[in-house]
């Protein structure tokens, strides 16, 4: 309708000067007019010019006395025409605000004498108030005087009027042509495409969004890190189970049955099967014996070591059971060196908050060499650290039954402006190592850490069970960059 209108009178008139003005005339909403102008504009069926005023608007307040007249025409019709009203009387007739304003502007116009009793000065008065407001709901411009008092009260407040003043277009015509979007069948059958005109193409226009899979962040920073793996010459080690028996979880790693971290507080036991059906029974007994009695320069932990605490069957507490798993199968082969890495899943019983589920992903990696000490393990996990930015590295000493020395390794967070711990690492044990039938020169440097970490920081997350688990907002994989600067 509005755009019949607009278009209509541009082909009798040169202008239309002012939006408003002709939305009022021809009973629209402004807003109306405005949206047409602006789709008109876009098709450059019209040209438009922004002009802009300093309006007045009425303020709730304005609004009321404009519907209800002003306080001190209520006040002054609430007192009668001849005698008095008591100032209770005339306070119970009215709104609080209406009494309070009223008094002081009536009393001021000299409408009423206040006193303990309130009568009429005057016999008529005009709501002048009232009038003025009702003239600026209507759009008309007042005197400045007038303006300035109702400012004053807080009747009224400025407001940019914001509309446009409109003339042809190159465009131009007096309806606006349909342009077809589609070439139908019924177009070809019917021959009427010869005179269609069809939309032109809008090469800027996003088209759907593609339809396809996404990788969650853990698989894409898991596969960054396997590439920082393999450009290092490290192999992936099996890690295919995560059931795992006590004996390859704790036992080979020199860590005692009484150790807190198998207590099922900690750990995940399993109840169907429950225990292994076999283990290296040769390599076994000289686990057994590690354990009760040492050998190697070690005196052991002189306990009595029990089987059946080695044979239960436990979810993986991490991925140090692969680890040990793979050494021990290497050290039955002619010695050559080795890297290894895993980087997949483990399980402790922990209470789940914000930074700790029940399950995570472990990445581990281990060099196994001749010779090597503290210093190569420091060496490479600086260089290993660096390929994923944390080039500021910092070790503390710690203690792992298996290893020995233990450091864990610390990293200054540009962000958090702190030094954040991110994993843990040491020299394997020659209680550890000697068993599996490794030559007495062969170090092996290892060092862990969780995948949920570095992703956690790398992808903003604070809370691990937004990241991971069934609370996961699948839009989290849809939305996430293809890319983290960080990682190279
Ligand atoms: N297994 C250790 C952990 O779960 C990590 C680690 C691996 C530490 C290798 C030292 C050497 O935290």
């Amino acid at each position: 309708m509005a755009e019949e209108a607009i278009l209509g009178y541009l082909a009798t008139s040169e202008e239309i000067p002012d939006s408003g003005q002709f939305a009022s005339q021809h009973g629209f909403q402004h807003n109306d007019v405005v949206n047409v102008i602006k789709s008109l504009h876009g098709f450059r069926y019209i040209d438009a010019q922004d002009i802009k005023r300093e309006s007045w608007v009425l303020t709730d307040e304005g609004k009321k006395y404009a519907a209800d007249g002003s306080p001190e025409v209520q006040l002054f019709l609430a007192v009668p025409q001849e005698g008095s009203i008591s100032k209770d009387e005339l306070q119970k007739k009215l709104e609080p605000s209406v009494f309070k304003i009223g008094c002081s502007q009536a009393g001021k116009n000299k409408w009423v004498d206040m006193g303990k009793q309130v009568s009429r000065k005057v016999q008529h008065v005009e709501d002048k108030v009232k009038d003025l407001l009702i003239r600026i709901q209507k759009g008309e411009a007042l005197g400045k005087d007038d303006i300035n008092s109702l400012k004053a009260r807080k009747l009224i407040v400025a407001q940019t009027w914001k509309g446009y003043s409109v003339k042809k277009g190159p465009n131009y015509a007096p309806t606006r042509k349909k342009v077809a979007t589609d070439l139908t069948r019924e177009n070809l059958q019917r021959g009427d495409w010869k005179e269609l005109e069809f939309k032109e193409y809008n090469f800027n226009a996003k088209g759907p969004p593609a339809e396809a899979g996404h990788l969650h962040p853990l698989l894409k920073v898991k596969q960054q890190l396997k590439n920082i793996f393999l450009q290092l010459g490290f192999e992936e080690m099996p890690t295919n189970n995560f059931v795992e028996s006590s004996f390859w979880n704790f036992d080979a790693l020199f860590q005692p049955q009484q150790h807190p971290a198998r207590d099922s507080h900690d750990t995940f036991f399993l109840e169907v099967p429950s225990t292994t059906r076999e283990l290296p029974e040769d390599y076994v007994k000289l686990v057994k014996r590690v354990h009760e009695s040492g050998g190697y320069g070690s005196r052991g932990y002189m306990y009595d070591w029990k089987r059946e605490e080695a044979n239960k069957n436990l979810l993986r507490t991490h991925t140090t059971a692969v680890s040990t798993r793979m050494l021990y199968a290497l050290a039955k082969q002619p010695f050559a060196p080795k890297r290894y890495f895993s980087i997949d899943r483990v399980f402790r019983n922990e209470s789940v908050d914000r930074t700790h589920l029940a399950e995570f992903h472990q990445i581990e990696g281990l060099v196994c060499d001749k010779g090597l000490t503290l210093g190569d393990l420091i060496g490479v996990l600086n260089d290993f650290f660096s390929r994923l930015g944390m080039s500021k590295l910092r070790f503390k000493p710690a203690y792992n039954p298996y290893t020995e020395p233990s450091m864990e390794i610390f990293s200054y967070h540009e962000g958090l402006k702190k030094w954040v711990e991110i994993g843990n690492s040491g020299m394997f044990r020659p209680e550890m190592l000697l068993p599996m039938g490794f030559p007495e020169d062969v170090r092996v440097i290892a060092w862990g850490l969780s995948l949920e970490r570095p992703t956690m920081i790398l992808y903003g997350v604070d809370n691990i069970r937004d990241l991971f688990g069934h609370k996961v907002d699948l839009s989290l994989m849809k939305r996430n960059p293809i890319c983290r600067l960080g990682i190279d």
